[in-house]
Order: structure tokens, then sequence, then C-alpha cells
């Protein structure tokens, strides 16, 4: 009996790292997991070809807005990796499940209002359509 009962505690933990790092130290995971995507968001869809040229344009602006704290790979700046809580990796989430147009749409757009975190909301500094080249250029890191 006792043994199932570890068992039965191990599982859920398991299939919980095996969800991804991200979501074990992604503030932003934790929240979607209890509230979901703000629904002014999450069923946005990217109307923009990944062409080159859009690609290249995301780079750019990345590069210019994004850096600084998610550093040039999407791993981390220096000083992004010092905040409270830290950036989190834009390397390889967008093979996560969590990271739909909508996800990405939201977190640009609204910032880390809901968590307090340092991330800044978007929506009055970038144009819509730079903000899906921005998430076009996300999804090859
Ligand atoms: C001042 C520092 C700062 C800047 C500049 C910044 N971010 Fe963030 N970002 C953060 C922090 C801190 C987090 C983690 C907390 C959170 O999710 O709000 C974060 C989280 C994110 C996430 C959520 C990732 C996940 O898996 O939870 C995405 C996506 C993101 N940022 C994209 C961007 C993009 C795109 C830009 C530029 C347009 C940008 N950030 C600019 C600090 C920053």
């Amino acid at each position: 009996m006792r043994k199932l009962a570890a068992l039965a505690l191990l599982i859920p933990l398991a299939a919980a790292a095996q969800m991804g790092g991200a979501m074990m130290n992604s503030p932003r995971h934790a929240y979607v997991m209890r509230h979901g995507v703000d629904p002014t968001y999450a069923q946005a869809h990217n109307p923009l070809e990944p062409s080159a040229s859009n690609i290249e344009a995301g780079k750019s602006l990345y590069r210019l807005h994004c850096a600084v704290c998610h550093g040039d790979s999407g791993m981390g700046s220096e000083a992004g990796l010092e905040l409270d809580p830290p950036v989190a990796r834009l390397g390889g989430l967008s093979r996560q499940p969590i990271a739909s147009d909508g996800f990405y749409d939201w977190v640009i757009s609204e910032g880390g209002v809901p968590l307090r975190s340092a991330m800044p909301p978007f929506k009055n500094v970038l144009k819509q359509e730079d903000i899906w080249k921005i998430v076009l250029y996300l999804r090859t890191l």
C-alpha cells in the first residue's frame, strides 16, 4: 500500500517534468495552466506568410526591442536573467504545445502585467503587423 501511495505521488510529478523545463520554471506557463490565455488573444492567428523577408524583418525588430533582455538567441541576456522573475527562454519555446499564435500575441501585447514581471507591453509600441513578424522569427529559434 505504501508503495502504491508513493507511486501515485510520483506519477504526476514525472508527467509535469516531462512537459518540459519551461513549464516548471516559467511563471507564465504556470499562469496559463491556471487561467488560460487572455480570451482577447487566445484565438488570434498570424496572417503573415513565414517568408524570408518577413522573418528577416522580425529578426531586426527582435534585436531592437527584445534582445536586451532575451538575448540575441532567445536564451536570455545577462541582465534579463537577473530579473525577478527572470526572462523565459524563447529558444525552443515554439515547439511546445503552449506556443500558439494567441499565446505569443498576448504575451507581447500585454507584457508582464498579469504576472508583475518586467516584460513590457508592446501593444502601443509595435504595429500589430510587426508583432506578427516577430512571432515568425521567434518560431525559428
Ligand atoms: C525588460 C526586459 C524584457 C524585454 C525588453 C522583453 N521581455 Fe519578454 N519577458 C521578460 C520577462 C522577465 C519574461 C518572463 C516573465 C513573463 O512571462 O512575463 C518574459 C517573457 C516573455 C515571453 C513568454 C515566454 C514563456 O515561455 O513564458 C515571451 C514570448 C516574450 N517574453 C517575448 C518577448 C518579445 C517578443 C519581446 C520584444 C518585442 C520581449 N519579450 C521583450 C522580459 C522582457
